[in-house]
This record gives structure tokens, sequence and C-alpha cells, in this order.
């Protein structure tokens, strides 16, 4: 204990012990935060679905149907006819084969990427063969890393987006087996990754790739399907493996993989976080089919989006801000010192805005920032008084 005693005093004593405020209600533009009505600006929320009638109503009805929990593993009791209808829904929306689903997105990758990296040991010439080489973007997302600490093979970084640098990792390990994983919008920059070039390019080197669509689905490609549609590829044929969360734009929670038959088939037997832990609650499942369905139907909460975003990158841009090579709707203003980043994030909450900094371990060190993220949700106004507060949060904080 006496370790932890340092480090915490140690994060305490620089001021770099994260701000935890207790929030109240659900992810709206305007929200109770420690007790403060302040505007929200981190929400995943993206297209507003969570509160949305017609999710909520299909959270209820699962509950009244199948109760709160599920009762076991999807190998035991818990494989409930609501889990297997939204993977069903899932494939057919990501246009793959099958799916399979985890209680939640960082379980996927989790799971995803160890069974992927160690694949089970079925006959003598396994035990000798050589594992699976992983090589991931340099900013790939926590859940992905840990994964391949997991699988415990080789792992490789190739610089974020860098083809060039990809393809020098894949010549090197010509000939090994190979799995390429990329965040398709990288959670804290909003930038997009070169999907059709990593697609021909793991052709080109036989390498298996895999994408996490949590920031893509329902955002991307021209009615919302993610980044395949944006690139014009196919689950299966042109990326292996396409997981996602069911907690931003889909509003509620849990994590799927979708892709071939035979994919689900084995990870359903070889990935230890879907096998070794309790299925995600049937409301989940019951507001995931819903939410499908709002995005397949209203296409308007997208399409705001986007307006949104537009007009919030503009201004910032206009002000001087830097916003990296974001695309999306998540926007990072950069601010590059742990401290500065703290002070303005609480100088925002002061106006009523509630913007976190964000910090090493989350992101390289010395690339501190505040990280907003936009919902279909937000009025024009909203943005507006965002931008304004921060150019004057900025000319105090020079
Ligand atoms: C790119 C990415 N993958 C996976 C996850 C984990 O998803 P979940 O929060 O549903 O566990 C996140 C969430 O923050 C993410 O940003």
């Amino acid at each position: 204990m006496n370790k932890i005693n340092k480090i915490l005093q140690y994060a305490r004593g620089n001021d770099l012990y994260p701000d935890l405020h207790l929030v109240s209600g659900p992810p709206e533009p305007e929200i109770m935060v420690g007790g403060k009505k302040v505007l929200m600006f981190t929400s995943n929320n993206y297209l507003g679905l969570s509160n949305h009638p017609k999710v909520v109503q299909g959270a209820i009805d699962a509950i009244r149907k199948w109760g709160v929990g599920s009762d076991g593993s999807r190998l035991l009791s818990g494989n409930l006819e609501i889990h297997r209808q939204f993977e069903k829904s899932i494939a057919t929306f990501k246009k793959g084969e099958d799916a399979i689903v985890w209680p939640t997105g960082y379980s996927a990758n989790v799971g995803t990427v160890s069974a992927l990296t160690q694949p089970l040991k079925v006959g003598p010439g396994d035990f000798f063969s050589l594992g699976t080489v992983v090589i991931s973007d340099e900013l790939n997302h926590a859940s992905i890393i840990d994964g391949a600490r997991l699988g415990k093979q080789k792992k490789v970084v190739f610089k974020h987006r860098d083809m060039k640098d990809l393809e020098s990792k894949l010549k090197w390990f010509k000939f090994r087996r190979k799995l390429v994983v990329t965040d398709s919008v990288f959670s804290m920059d909003g930038d997009i990754a070169p999907l059709d070039k990593m697609a021909e390019l793991c052709k080109k080197y036989n390498a298996m790739l895999m994408i996490d669509e949590a920031h893509a689905t329902g955002i991307l490609g021209k009615t919302g399907h993610g980044s395949l549609e944006l690139f014009n590829l196919k689950a299966t044929t042109d990326v292996d493996v396409v997981l996602g969360t069911c907690s931003k734009a889909l509003a509620a929670s849990g994590g799927f993989v979708v892709g071939s038959k035979e994919l689900a088939d084995y990870l359903r037997v070889a990935s230890r976080a879907y096998m070794f832990s309790t299925a995600m609650m049937p409301a989940a499942s019951g507001a995931l089919i819903a939410a499908l369905h709002v995005m397949e139907t209203e296409p308007k909460w997208r399409e705001q989006l986007w307006i949104n975003v537009k007009h919030a990158m503009q201004s910032l841009e206009e002000a001087g801000f830097n916003t990296l090579e974001s695309e999306t709707q998540i926007i990072p203003i950069f601010i590059g010192d742990d401290k500065k980043a703290i002070q303005f994030s609480r100088k925002l909450f002061e106006k009523g805005i509630f913007a976190p900094a964000v910090r090493w371990p989350a992101v390289p060190k010395d690339t501190a920032r505040l990280r907003i993220t936009l919902m279909a949700t937000h009025t024009k106004d909203q943005i507006d008084y965002f931008v304004k507060s921060c150019k004057e949060i900025s000319a105090k904080l020079q």
C-alpha cells in the first residue's frame, strides 16, 4: 500500500489526478454535472439516441420480457434469443455473414485480438508454430493494446496512419501470420485511418485486417454504416474483422465483431472474454436493435451531427485553435502542456461547459488537449458559446 499511496500523492501533488465529476441525467447537451447545470461537450451519444423514445422503449420492452440480467455466459444460460437477434441485425447492418457480441467494447477488443494472435492449438504442428504478429497503429485504443498484450505474441507498432511504415513492417514479417489492426476513427484525434490503402497492403502481404468502428458506426458513409461504406470496402473480403462498440452512436453498451461465419464460430470458442463472462443485459440488446432501426429510418440525426461538426471545426479554426487532423465529431483542441490543459478545462467548467482535458497516458506525452465531441442535439448557439468561451480563456492563459 505504501507504493500506492506514493503514486496517489504524486498525482495529487502535481495536479495530475483527474477531476471526477458526478453526472446526473441522460447525456444531453444540457446536463447536471457535480450539482451544476453545464453544457456537455464530451458525450459519446453522438446521434442523441440514448434518450430517443424508440430506443428507450426497446430497452423497457426487453426488461419486461427478459428481466434485468442475462443469467450466465453465452455458452451456458445467457444465450438469449434477443442477443442473437441483435447479432443478426448488426451483421446485416455491416454487411457481414455473422456477428458475435461481448458485454463491452473493451472486452470485445481484448477477447478478439488475444484469440486471433494466439490461435487454439489443435494439432502437433501447432505447438511448434510461431504465433501471430500484431501490427498496430501507434494511436490505437488501449483495449486493442491490452488484447495484444494478453495474446503474448510479437507486437509491432507502425507510425500513425503511415502506409510506408506499415508496408515496411509487413515486408519484414513476410513469412509470419499477421494481424494488422487499426481504429477507423481515432478516439483521441478524430482522424480517419486510410482503410482503402490498408486493405490493399494487407491483401498484398497476406495479412488479416481488423478495424475498430467504435466512433465510425452510425457516423461515416453515406447512410451511416461506417468506414466500410465510406471507403467502399466489404466485410470479410476486404476487412476480415469488423469490430465495433455499442456504447457510442448506438447509445447503449456492448461490443461486436462482424465477419465471416467461421470467424464468429471461432471466437465463440476461443475468446475467453466471451466464454467466461455473463452476457450483456437484455435491455442493451433491446435498445441496440431499436437504435439500428432508428439509424436506418431517421437520417436527420446523422445529417445534423455533420452540420454541427462543420460549424464547430470552422469556428475553432477561425479562432486560431489547432484541431490536429480531425475530420469527425471528435475534435481535439491541442494544448501540449498537461497543467495548462487541466486549467483550461477547469476554466471552461466555471463558464458552465463540461469539456475534460486529456493527457498522458491516454495520449502521448506533451500532447495534452481538450477533447470535445459533438452531438446531433447540440444547437448552433451552444457551439458558438463554447468557441467564444475557449477564445476568452485562451487569451488569459497565454
Ligand atoms: C476505439 C475504441 N475502442 C474500444 C473502446 C471500448 O469500448 P467500450 O467503452 O464500449 O468498452 C472505446 C471506448 O472508449 C474506443 O474509443
